[in-house]
């Protein structure tokens, strides 16, 4: 595959690609305009071709979008068995409790429904994947379903698992032997939600169980922490000692801190040294908390939001992501994370134009990041040829407009195209 006329994110000028053995061979300016009457316009393939010389008429080349926060074992269950009405995370939690006894789980279907949603994230550019996987589900099956199919689509789209204890580790009955059966069958992450647990300590003791089955099985740690408004929700001091006193902490992610939206600014600026001490990365998921937090609260309403913009400009990793497609704690979402980022840089204050040449890091370099994707994700002559292009000459343009995803390539071959739709507008 060849790739011309294409505008690099983060560099200057026209360049052009050579792919061959699933890699970017050559990455250089723009030279030889000779190939560009037989290469087809980036707007008008459709019939995959992993051989075309494509013509990107100076758009936008990026590394693929990364979605680091979803539940591919929930997606498009809203409704069933019924709507969460409070909107609340408490009555997504209830709602899908009594969806996990009304509906029998059948692996077939949860994997059916998985593709479903990977379809969508992948014609919108994304190629790299982290879900959790309720754990404290008895019957194993949203485990079994997601490996099978982390297995099956491995060079294709690639996705991370996390155990993930909906209903708590210490607060399940058996909870830490059911973290442990979906550590040996495989999954990468360990995962936690220390603000569900029925008390303070045991909140405390299941993250220092949650790092001791990290060191066990050497993997990653991916904890839902203080996803709620109580200022007094804390557990990320605790997240954070841990990973520091483990040295753990590039390689853990705490995922929503909604609770720090409400932290007073003294106690946060204390919290900030051990934040900074461990390298741990975070994670929020914009369009979700904006739905599900403030709700037990009069006017004036607080956001629910992580504070993106401060831990940014403090050095630390922050990443988007979707959380949700159609479930019972969020009933809408397309898979599309340009749409998570729009409600992000909106709701964090994020518009600046500083803020907006850094924008698609969030759902892109960031995302790498806390996925510890490292030399497997970047456009770099000898890496794998992950692309997207992007129907916009610049980040500005791509904000602006949402942009599709004219073309997302892993690994060398096409895994997505997309023709854009035009419209006629008349008499103004
Ligand atoms: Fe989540």
């Amino acid at each position: 595959m060849h790739i011309q006329q294409c505008r690099i994110r983060g560099k200057e000028g026209l360049w052009e690609l050579e792919i061959s053995d699933g890699r970017f061979q050559k990455i250089r300016p723009q030279q030889a305009p000779a190939e560009l009457a037989t290469a087809v316009p980036a707007d008008q393939i459709f019939a995959r071709s992993d051989q075309d010389c494509i013509n990107a008429q100076g758009r936008l080349l990026l590394p693929p979008f990364v979605e680091p926060h979803i539940h591919l074992d929930c997606v498009l269950t809203a409704g069933q068995p019924h709507y969460n009405m409070s909107g609340t995370l408490f009555e997504g939690i209830s709602t899908w409790d009594e969806y996990k006894t009304q509906v029998p789980l059948e692996v077939a279907a949860i994997k059916d429904r998985a593709r479903q949603a990977l379809r969508l994230m992948a014609e919108y550019g994304v190629q790299f994947v982290r879900s959790h996987v309720d754990v404290t589900e008895a019957s194993f099956k949203g485990v079994q379903a997601l490996l099978e199919l982390r297995e099956e689509l491995r060079g294709t789209m690639e996705i991370q698992l996390v155990a993930f204890p909906q209903n708590g580790i210490l607060s399940t009955r058996g909870g830490k032997e059911l973290m442990i059966r979906a550590m040996e069958m495989g999954v990468d992450c360990v995962g936690g939600i220390p603000h569900y647990e029925f008390s303070r300590d045991y909140g405390v003791d299941s993250l220092k169980f949650i790092f001791d089955l990290a060191e066990k099985y050497d993997a990653m740690v991916d904890v839902h922490c203080d996803e709620m408004d109580d200022e007094q929700s804390r557990y990320l001091e605790v997240l954070a000692t841990e990973a520091w006193e483990r040295g753990w902490g590039p390689r853990t992610v705490a995922a929503h801190t909604c609770a720090m939206g409400s932290y007073n600014d003294s106690y946060y600026n204390k919290l900030l040294r051990v934040l900074q001490a461990s390298g741990i990365h975070f994670n929020a998921c914009p369009t979700e908390s904006i739905h599900l937090q403030g709700r037990t609260e009069p006017y004036p309403k607080r956001r629910g939001i992580t504070r993106i913009k401060e831990l940014s400009s403090a050095g630390l990793n922050v990443a988007l992501g979707q959380d949700s497609i159609a479930d019972p704690w969020y009933p809408i979402g397309t898979g599309n994370p340009l749409r998570v980022l729009d409600m992000g840089l909106h709701v964090g204050h994020l518009l600046g134009y500083q803020d907006i040449s850094h924008a698609l890091d969030f759902i892109s370099v960031n995302g790498a990041r806390n996925l510890c994707l490292g030399d497997q994700y970047g456009i770099m002559e000898g890496r794998p040829a992950d692309f997207i292009l992007l129907d916009a000459k610049d980040d500005y343009e791509a904000l602006r407009f949402l942009s599709p995803v004219l073309l997302s390539v892993h690994n060398g071959k096409i895994l997505a195209q997309k023709q854009p739709a035009r419209a006629a507008v008349y008499d103004i």
